[in-house]
């Protein structure tokens, strides 16, 4: 099946229990080099730009994650939503590391690559982003101790992107 491209007018969904409740995998590479984690934080909104502001997402990677390596490095990164059965395959990819051999052969998903990005043939939504911004999130810059206690007893602060939605694509 291939994916066809439509507005990011048409997107009919809401972002907070989309990502929250339902998770996205972020994946970044392409062909024989890619990674990709599920994730269940993030925003998708306008900014920047002329008219209203762009198309954007935001995505939260913390810097042990292998898929920083690969998000760090490229230009580009998807964000890949599933139809809910596939929820098990997500939950694999959110508990193991490419860095410990192929999870995605495991999971049965299938990637697929397009110039610069790779998604996955079974997603029922593909948001492919540019990368514009790049900023870890740091302790001193938290006006709420709790929510920085609670979400980083280590201190590994996750590493925030914004990326310009430049395709959305649909099987
Ligand atoms: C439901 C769920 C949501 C997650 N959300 C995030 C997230 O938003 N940011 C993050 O850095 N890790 C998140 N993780 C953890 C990564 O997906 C997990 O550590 C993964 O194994 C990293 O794989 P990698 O080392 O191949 O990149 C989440 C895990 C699960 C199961």
């Amino acid at each position: 099946m291939s994916f066809r491209e439509i507005a990011v007018e048409e997107l009919m969904m809401n972002p907070m229990t989309r990502i929250a409740k339902e998770w996205m995998l972020i994946t970044a590479g392409v062909e024989g080099s890619y990674n990709t984690m599920t994730a269940s934080w993030g925003h998708l909104g306008a900014l920047w730009g002329r008219g209203g502001g762009m198309p954007t997402s935001v995505i939260y990677i913390r810097p042990q994650r292998y898929t920083r390596t690969f998000v760090d490095r490229e230009p580009l990164y998807s964000l890949c939503f599933f139809p809910q059965r596939y929820k098990e395959q997500l939950g694999y990819l959110g508990t193991h590391s490419g860095r410990d051999g192929d999870k995605v052969a495991h999971t049965g998903l299938t990637p697929v690559h397009g110039p610069g990005y790779t998604y996955f043939k079974e997603a029922s939504l593909v948001l492919v982003c540019r990368k514009l911004y790049r900023a870890p999130l740091e302790a001193a810059k938290f006006l709420n101790q709790q929510v920085m206690e609670e979400s980083y007893p280590e201190r590994d602060f996750h590493v925030m992107y914004i990326g310009a939605i430049e395709k959305a694509l649909v099987p």
